[in-house]
């Protein structure tokens, strides 16, 4: 190729990694030619959605050849009424990565600073990197802290604040590490943080947690004007495949971030389905409750074998086997079980798994422990 396209790309993305998703099922059915494979590598839902959403999305009238309704009214609406904030403060994106993206876009570009944890979510440094800003990343708690190892460290991100940052990314609770930040800590993190630089709190797996002292941080809106909290109906709703996120955040900040939104981002079946799950608490419940009993079953089995695991509070857990994790995985996949592996995050002897049903759990535990009764 005369042209090299690579050295025409801007700066940041020629040094971009791209995203690396969970392997899907298809392909590993036609790798391997497997059926019945079990999925438990990007944190879905097992249950599925809500009965309310399988109902709206077998309307009739879903308007496929029309535009969808740019603003999401019916979602904002339901949104707003929910979680009591003004439609104006809510932000829609096609899934909370579109949000992510959008808040880049709006507020970084070359000379300005993110900062992010060791160990966060994968989806930062893309968002930071293409629009050519520059990532500071923080260590993180070390692997032995008492209360929170491998969690985000709050003091190493205060550190790196300078007057060229403009956004924080935190996720609450991190992917892949599952671990959090209370209220006390988050709070008094934010309280320290310059008015003018952007905290974005990613709270993708929010309704899973349950600890007491988790922050209710849409509380916070008022108090901290700067802060962006950011959530999904891909983790508890079950509604990855669809693609709806959106940003809680002040009115100007929804502005502006509706500036960059493209038109139409969210499409018209997501927009019936995200508003129908906002319907059925119950489900939430339900599912909240499943995935609280499969963490309590993978420690147990954690335990037992002497595997170290991070402590989450999330719909997944990820475990140390302290050996490369590859060939457990690829020997996981040989069994029809797709985990993931998290080396892209520098963690080469973990694998992330998803919480499943209890009888997904036993399925994934029992190919483990094929792996070691197998060498
Ligand atoms: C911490 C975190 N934030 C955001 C997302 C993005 O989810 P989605 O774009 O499906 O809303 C994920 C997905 O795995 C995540 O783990």
């Amino acid at each position: 190729m005369a042209i090299d396209f690579f050295k025409l790309a801007v700066e940041g993305v020629q040094g971009l990694h791209p995203y690396q998703p969970g392997k899907p099922i298809e392909e590993l059915e036609r790798e391997l030619g497997l059926s019945d494979i079990l999925k438990l590598a990007s944190n879905e839902n097992p249950m599925g959605p809500s009965t309310k959403v399988i109902d709206a999305l077998h309307e009739p009238t879903i308007e496929m050849d029309l535009y969808p309704d740019g603003n999401g009214f019916i979602l904002k609406k339901k949104l707003s009424e929910n979680l009591g904030v003004s439609q104006s403060q809510i932000t829609l994106g096609n899934g909370s990565n579109d949000v992510l993206d959008m808040i880049a876009r709006a507020f970084l570009c070359a000379g300005r600073e993110a900062i992010y944890s060791e160990y966060a979510f994968a989806v930062y440094p893309i968002s930071v990197q293409a629009v050519g800003a520059t990532a500071k990343v923080s260590k993180a708690l070390p692997v032995d802290h008492e209360d929170n190892p491998y969690g985000h460290d709050l003091s190493a991100m205060q550190a790196l604040i300078t007057d060229k940052t403009s956004v924080i990314f935190i996720a609450n609770p991190n992917n892949p590490t599952g671990t959090w930040l209370n209220a006390e800590e988050l709070d008094s993190f934010i309280a320290g943080v310059p008015d003018d630089v952007v905290v974005v709190v990613d709270e993708a797996y929010f309704e899973y947690v349950t600890e007491s002292d988790y922050p209710d941080t849409q509380q916070w809106l008022d108090k901290y004007p700067n802060l962006i909290v950011t959530r999904t109906f891909s983790k508890i709703h079950a509604l990855a495949g669809l693609r709806v996120g959106y940003a809680l955040s002040n009115e100007q900040i929804a502005d502006l971030l509706n500036r960059v939104r493209q038109p139409f981002n969210v499409n018209t079946p997501a927009l019936l389905a995200a508003t129908a799950a906002l319907d059925d608490q119950a489900h939430v419940e339900t599912c909240r409750d499943i995935n609280t009993k499969g963490v309590k079953f993978w420690r147990a089995a954690c335990q037992y074998r002497g595997w170290d695991y991070i402590p989450t509070v999330g719909n997944f857990i990820t475990i140390d086997f302290e050996q490369d994790a590859q060939p457990i995985y690829q020997t996981l996949l040989r069994e029809g079980v797709i985990v993931r592996p998290i080396a892209n995050y520098g963690l080469p002897n973990h694998l992330r798994i998803t919480i499943g049903t209890p009888q997904q759990n036993q399925q994934c535990l029992d190919a483990l422990d094929k792996v070691f009764v197998n060498g």
